[in-house]
């Protein structure tokens, strides 16, 4: 750290001395939100938490997970609201209810299926605990759809689970309910089949249209007053992507808003697969390009469904499925990911993500209990939430709007966030490569020095100059020893709360000079530049 410290200082020094920057023809800044978003709506910056694991992640009653309160309260403290939780995901499909369970939940894997999370699960009354241990959070909870329809233990386990989800979510806990996760691939999954080859939307909406309605009518006995249009409704459908078996425009046009209880249109996204050929962390992930491109199908898909009217949101996405790639998805370069992604997705209108997460899972935020596979602690991609948060701002108390600033390598990204209407701040990510190892060998420092690319813009008339805010680590091999601002939310340190380190610059500020600002960030970093402005 101590060395790529005085890296840091070299090219800070180089700012100021560098006049000629200034000449570099600058990225035009407008005052005002042109070719921006509408306002983004709360709890943007949102996680979506595997079924099976909640009881990980939160803890119970005796024993809440406070590690990951803390986390979460972070978020909230920049963003103005904790992240809403949506409990789901595969495993959420696979829950039975087991009403004399003593535990939380008894999942039992079959590695044939899948080694990262248990296949066989049954969930007792106190996994509805979970959902009472982090205070002012908000959740959806996800039904099981995948055994629901045609086995009579899942049909079962969703007439006596309503009751117990109401009531654990009531007094205003509750965002969403979800019934089903990734139905489009039910009859293809490759963690076992549920529908037959004859699988469609049509009797997709008509099982889905059915337990809801029954999701309803359990509600109407246990939670009377959680059936009002303004606390009941659904995200939906919750489809892995926009073009498998089942299209979610079809779904629709089969009517499946018929109760006109879809509150959220959800769909899901991964970047690319852990071990689909040719994913590394540069093409793949530290690429604007790939992001583009993979969000542009959801943009599509959002606007052949505009006609609903019914916001669009990613209810669960991350880098990549199949719960991520060991050296990329916990990798510093993922969290550069996250912050490009989250930021070209608000940019575009899509109005929240929700980060998934599990136990042991390669691109989670953080780990929420020690495992024999994974110590417990935050990982690199926790960073890359906190600086979206950063970036997004108080979405509470400001109409925040987020627009995109083309650059011209698609290694790297800029973004300016508007504050009432006005520009407040501005990111850049600088995505190129650069590891801080040779070969992935954390005993082989890299003798390369780090590079740093100048980025130059022209701010409104009345900026005179900028804070800068900087999310570093040695490299984007790193997975340790990262920091927002100084700032680390590291386990080990006070539980995830937010600790100033003294060993990392802060407090830099860089000057408006002939109406233009000069910024260096170093390959595999990013900034947030706070306007200053004359008063
Ligand atoms: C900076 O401080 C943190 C927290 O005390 C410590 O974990 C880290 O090793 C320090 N880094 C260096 C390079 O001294
Ligand atoms: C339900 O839980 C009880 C108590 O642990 C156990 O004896 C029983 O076998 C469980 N039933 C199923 C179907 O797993
Ligand atoms: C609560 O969590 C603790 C720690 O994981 C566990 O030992 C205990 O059995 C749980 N209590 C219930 C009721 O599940
Ligand atoms: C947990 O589930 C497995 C597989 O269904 C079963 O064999 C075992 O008895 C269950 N344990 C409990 C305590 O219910
Ligand atoms: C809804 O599904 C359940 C379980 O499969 C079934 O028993 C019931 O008849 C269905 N109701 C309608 C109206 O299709
Ligand atoms: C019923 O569920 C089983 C697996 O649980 C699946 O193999 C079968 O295709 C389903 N049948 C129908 C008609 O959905
Ligand atoms: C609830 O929503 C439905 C469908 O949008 C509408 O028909 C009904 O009038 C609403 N009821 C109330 C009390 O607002
Ligand atoms: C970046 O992503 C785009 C879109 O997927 C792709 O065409 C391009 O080859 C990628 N760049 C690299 C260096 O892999
Ligand atoms: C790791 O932990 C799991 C779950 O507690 C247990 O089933 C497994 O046997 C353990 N593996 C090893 C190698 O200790
Ligand atoms: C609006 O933003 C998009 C995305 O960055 C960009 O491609 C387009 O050129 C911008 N349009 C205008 C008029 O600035
Ligand atoms: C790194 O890997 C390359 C390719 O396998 C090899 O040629 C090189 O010697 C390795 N460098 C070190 C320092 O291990
Ligand atoms: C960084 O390291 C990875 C893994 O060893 C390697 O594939 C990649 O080419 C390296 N990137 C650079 C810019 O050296």
């Amino acid at each position: 750290m101590a060395k790529s410290l005085s890296v840091l200082a070299l090219a800070c020094s180089s700012l100021f001395s560098g006049l000629a920057q200034a000449q570099i023809s600058p990225v035009v800044v407008n005052s005002t939100p042109v070719n921006a978003s509408a306002p983004i709506p709360e709890a943007f910056v949102s996680f979506s938490i595997e079924f099976a694991f909640f009881p990980d992640y939160a803890g119970n009653l005796s024993h809440p997970n406070r590690f990951s309160d803390n986390l979460l309260q972070n978020i909230g403290s920049l963003m103005g609201t904790k992240p809403h939780i949506r409990v789901g995901g595969n495993t959420q499909d696979y829950a039975l209810y087991n009403a004399s369970l003593k535990e939380a939940i008894n999942g039992t894997y079959n590695l044939a299926r899948s080694a990262d999370y248990p296949t066989t699960i049954y969930i007792g009354p106190s996994f509805f605990e979970s959902y009472r241990t982090w205070p002012n959070t908000k959740f959806s909870h996800g039904f099981n759809l995948g055994l629901g329809a045609n086995n009579t233990a899942g049909w079962e386990t969703l007439l006596e689970t309503v009751p117990l989800a109401c009531k654990a979510l009531s007094g205003g806990k509750l965002l969403v309910w979800e019934y089903g996760n990734e139905p489009d691939l039910f009859s293809t999954s490759s963690q076992g089949p549920v529908r037959p080859p004859s699988w469609n939307e049509q009797t997709y909406v008509s099982q889905w249209l059915n337990g809801t309605r029954a999701i309803k009518s359990q509600l109407a006995k246990a939670c009377p007053e959680m059936t009002s249009n303004a606390t009941y409704g659904y995200m939906s459908p919750s489809f892995a992507g926009t073009n498998n078996h089942l299209k979610a425009a079809t779904a629709f046009a089969d009517n499946l808003d018929a109760d006109e209880d879809i509150k959220l249109i959800s769909i899901h996204n991964y970047i690319g697969g852990a071990t689909q050929p040719g994913v590394t962390l540069q093409g793949t992930l530290m690429n604007h390009s790939s992001t583009v491109h993979s969000i542009s199908a959801h943009l599509a898909l959002r606007n052949s469904l505009g006609y609903t009217g019914i916001p669009y949101i990613l209810g669960e996405t991350n880098s990549l499925y199949n719960e991520g790639a060991p050296g990329l998805s916990n990798a510093f370069g993922a969290a550069l990911w996250g912050v490009d992604f989250n930021l070209w997705c608000a940019s575009q209108g899509i109005k929240r993500t929700h980060m998934h997460q599990g136990t042991d899972y390669r691109y989670a935020a953080w780990q929420p209990v020690a495992t024999n596979k994974t110590t417990i602690g935050t990982k690199p991609p926790y960073y890359g939430n906190i600086a979206v948060a950063a970036m997004l701002g108080n979405l509470a108390q400001h109409s925040v709007q987020i627009s995109n600033l083309p650059l011209p390598s698609e290694f790297e990204s800029a973004y300016a966030a508007y504050e009432n209407g006005r520009l407040e701040r501005i990111a850049v990510l600088n995505m190129r490569e650069y590891n801080y190892t040779v070969n992935g060998t954390s005993s082989i420092p890299n003798p390369v020095p780090r590079p740093s690319q100048t980025y130059t813009f022209q701010l409104p008339h009345e900026c005179v100059g900028v804070a800068i805010k900087r999310l570093y680590a040695n490299g984007s091999d790193a997975v340790s020893g990262i920091t927002w601002d100084g700032w680390s939310y590291n386990y080990e340190l006070e539980q995830g709360k937010a600790v100033r380190l003294q060993n990392v610059t802060t407090g830099e500020t860089a000057s408006v000079k002939r109406g233009s600002v000069s910024v260096s960030v170093e390959d595999s970093s990013a900034v947030i530049l706070e306007l200053q402005r004359s008063r």
